[in-house]
């Protein structure tokens, strides 16, 4: 009985001392989430560690897998007589316990998650890490589209930006008006993205400048560019010129004639009134020409009286 109790002990110490050994003692640690940048070299980094010291761990094979990708594999071999397996554009490095993977030229295909394998003397191990990708945007172009002479919307774009963005509108106020717009975007080729935005006017919109603004897609103001509108007011300037020119002639025409009627009357009363009113004090020094009480009759005045009688 008791036998068979040890027999048991040793065997349970067996399996764990074992299963100790080959699974638990090589561990992969990588970064959880890595992020590269289009056009720009990137590097998946893990390292290889071990739950014991050890004085000598030998890394035979680095193998890097893309989950959902059953093409992509990049493998480093150092067996003897085995050889590495890469695909162009990427490579996997070995320093010391680092094993990478590097993309030399990062796409947004690149995106995703992968698997780093490892196999040294001392046991195998196998961890995932997740990489992700940004792309700058291009700085945005903006232009105006006319109706008539008169400006109808402003169109903004923003390229090669990853992952998408928005673009949004200011006028000179910095009152935002991106809820009258119609914002779009598009996925090219490449991944990245095209933001299109079409800014409706106002009828007698009275802003003379707008702007266009990039954010990027954790929100961040990027870049902009403003849109300066030509000056309109109500009417469109031409219309405006053809209205006032005649009003300005015919307005300066009347003004004259009234001024001319104005001084041609001030003459003729200043000609009326000269006489009379130029000596206005000697009014009564005048009257007794006319006063016969106190002039006496002209001689003639007599002679007719004298032969009346
Ligand atoms: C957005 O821009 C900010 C500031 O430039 C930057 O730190 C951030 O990484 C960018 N985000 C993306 C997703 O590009």
């Amino acid at each position: 009985m008791a036998s068979s109790i040890l027999l048991l002990f040793l065997i349970i110490c067996f399996c764990c001392c074992y299963g100790h050994a080959s699974s638990a003692f090589v561990e992969v640690v990588c970064d959880e989430t890595s992020i590269g940048q289009v056009g720009h070299q990137s590097m998946l980094t893990c390292k290889v560690e071990t739950t014991q010291e050890t004085n000598g761990l030998t890394i035979l094979v680095v193998v890097w897998k893309k989950k959902g990708d059953d093409q992509f594999l990049s493998a480093l071999d150092k067996r003897a007589g085995k050889e590495n397996k890469l695909q162009p554009g990427y490579k996997v490095a070995l320093n010391n316990r680092t094993v990478s993977l590097v993309i030399t030229d990062t796409k947004v295909k690149d995106e995703g998650d992968y698997t780093c394998q490892v196999v040294t003397d001392s046991g195998n191990a196998i961890k995932s890490t997740n990489f992700k990708v940004t792309a700058k945007y291009h700085p945005p172009t903006a232009n105006i589209s006319y109706e008539k002479g008169i400006p109808k919307s402003l169109f903004c774009k923003a390229t090669g930006g990853y992952p998408a963005g928005e673009l949004r509108w200011f006028d000179e106020n910095q009152t935002e008006w991106t809820k009258s717009a119609e914002p779009r975007v598009n996925k090219m080729e490449d991944g990245l993205s095209e933001l299109s935005s079409k800014l409706l006017l106002m009828p007698g919109s009275t802003f003379s400048e707008y702007t266009c603004a990039v954010y990027n897609a954790s929100g961040n103001r990027v870049d902009s560019v403003a849109v300066k509108l030509p000056f309109t007011g109500p009417e469109p300037p031409k219309q405006l010129s053809a209205i006032i020119a005649p009003v300005l002639v015919v307005g300066s025409l009347i003004v004259g004639l009234l001024l001319v009627l104005l001084i041609c009357r001030k003459r003729s009363q200043q000609k009326n009134r000269r006489p009379s009113t130029a000596p206005l004090m000697g009014t009564h020094d005048m009257v007794p020409h006319s006063n016969q009480e106190i002039d006496p009759p002209p001689p003639y005045f007599e002679e007719v009286k004298d032969s009346m009688a």
